[in-house]
């Protein structure tokens, strides 16, 4: 079996493949695992170095028909993670998430279906639904994505989608909430608190602070993907969650907590440009079909990242330098 990990260098890709080929995901084992990955400056082999040598890496731009069409031969499963990530640089500029996140996409389906791939799971995010004051979203709530981001990933979404309804892809798309583990780039809330915080640097909470996320470790995120990918029904959706809802203000409590700081190092800043509220997804189907549930414990998960961010400096501050993300 010959699996293709699109992003395989960032965060959560990283995670999965480092999983994948140590074995965690039986019905996988002993696959030919293949990462292709641009190493933008969210990607880095260093991410994969505790498995070096156990797959293969090819740096490429999932934009690259040829890139893709290479890869893709012989290919069984194709799960797709690259992709710009960060909201607050799709603000900023959004070009280059139109251009991976849509075009990126498309050429990574037209290049599966050329090949005959015969799994695709296309991973997503809870962000493609917008913004939610009570309830949860489930799969089939309609899209209204709020920042170039979110709409970048919603478009991906239907192109997946029209790829299976027209040319009878079997693609799976999953949407995930907030993930959180190590490994992640400092430029995400939790990261950047927890190094900025073991630094003794203030932390920059946006607004009111009251904006609720869902979060969900990266290990239940990476199973929910495995199980889609054995087992989802192609052209179908599945949403992961981790049913612990925080706002801001409750999250950055915890950190300041176990990083032995107060209040005095959080430094309120001016709202996010169209700030989604809450996001909050219904996880039944992936429960009831696939047999879902999250698995680490949001307290010690969150113990044992902050424990890994202070064990890995040597990770995360060239990642800070080179960034400038260490403000405060
Ligand atoms: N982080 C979250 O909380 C979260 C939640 C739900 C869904 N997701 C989705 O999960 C996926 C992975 O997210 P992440 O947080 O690991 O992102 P990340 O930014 O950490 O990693 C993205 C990876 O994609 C690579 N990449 C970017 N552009 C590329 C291109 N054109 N060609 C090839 N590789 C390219 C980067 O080098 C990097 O290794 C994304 O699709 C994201 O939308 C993330």
């Amino acid at each position: 079996m010959r699996v293709l990990v699109t992003g395989g260098a960032g965060f959560i890709g990283s995670h999965y493949v480092r999983e994948l080929v140590s074995g965690s995901y039986p019905a996988f084992a002993g696959a030919d695992v293949v990462v292709l990955d641009k190493l933008t400056y969210a990607g880095s082999e260093t991410n994969l170095a505790p498995v070096a040598g156990r797959f293969e890496f090819v740096r490429g731009d999932i934009c690259d028909p040829a890139v893709v069409a290479e890869q893709m031969r012989g290919t069984d499963v194709v799960v797709h993670f690259a992709a710009e990530s960060h909201v607050d640089r799709s603000i900023t500029g959004s070009a280059d998430f139109v251009l991976t996140n849509v075009l990126g996409t498309q050429t990574l389906l037209q290049g599966a279906l050329n090949a005959g791939v015969g799994r695709f799971v296309h991973v997503s995010t809870d962000e493609v639904y917008g913004s939610i004051e009570d309830g949860s979203w489930s799969e089939d709530h309609v899209l209204e994505p709020n920042s170039p981001y979110s709409a970048s990933k919603a478009s991906s979404d239907l192109l997946a989608r029209a790829f299976h309804r027209t040319h009878g892809l079997p693609v799976s798309i999953t949407r995930c909430s907030n993930n959180y583990g190590p490994y992640q780039f400092p430029e995400k809330v939790i990261p950047l608190f927890v190094t900025n915080l073991i630094d003794g640097k203030k932390v920059p909470l946006y607004g009111d602070g009251l904006n609720v996320r869902d979060w969900l470790h990266v290990d239940d995120h990476c199973r929910g993907i495995q199980l889609v990918a054995e087992g989802g029904k192609p052209g179908e959706i599945y949403n992961i969650g981790g049913g612990t809802e925080l706002t801001n203000r409750e999250l950055t409590e915890r950190l300041l907590a176990a990083t032995d700081r107060d209040w005095s190092y959080v430094e309120p800043v001016q709202d996010r440009k169209g700030h989604d509220r809450r996001y909050s997804v219904d996880i039944s189907k992936i429960a009831g079909e696939l047999g879902y549930q999250p698995q680490v414990d949001f307290e010690s998960g969150l113990a044992a990242t902050v424990k890994w961010y202070r064990d890995n400096r040597d990770w995360w501050e060239p990642l800070k330098e080179r960034a400038q993300l260490a403000k405060g």
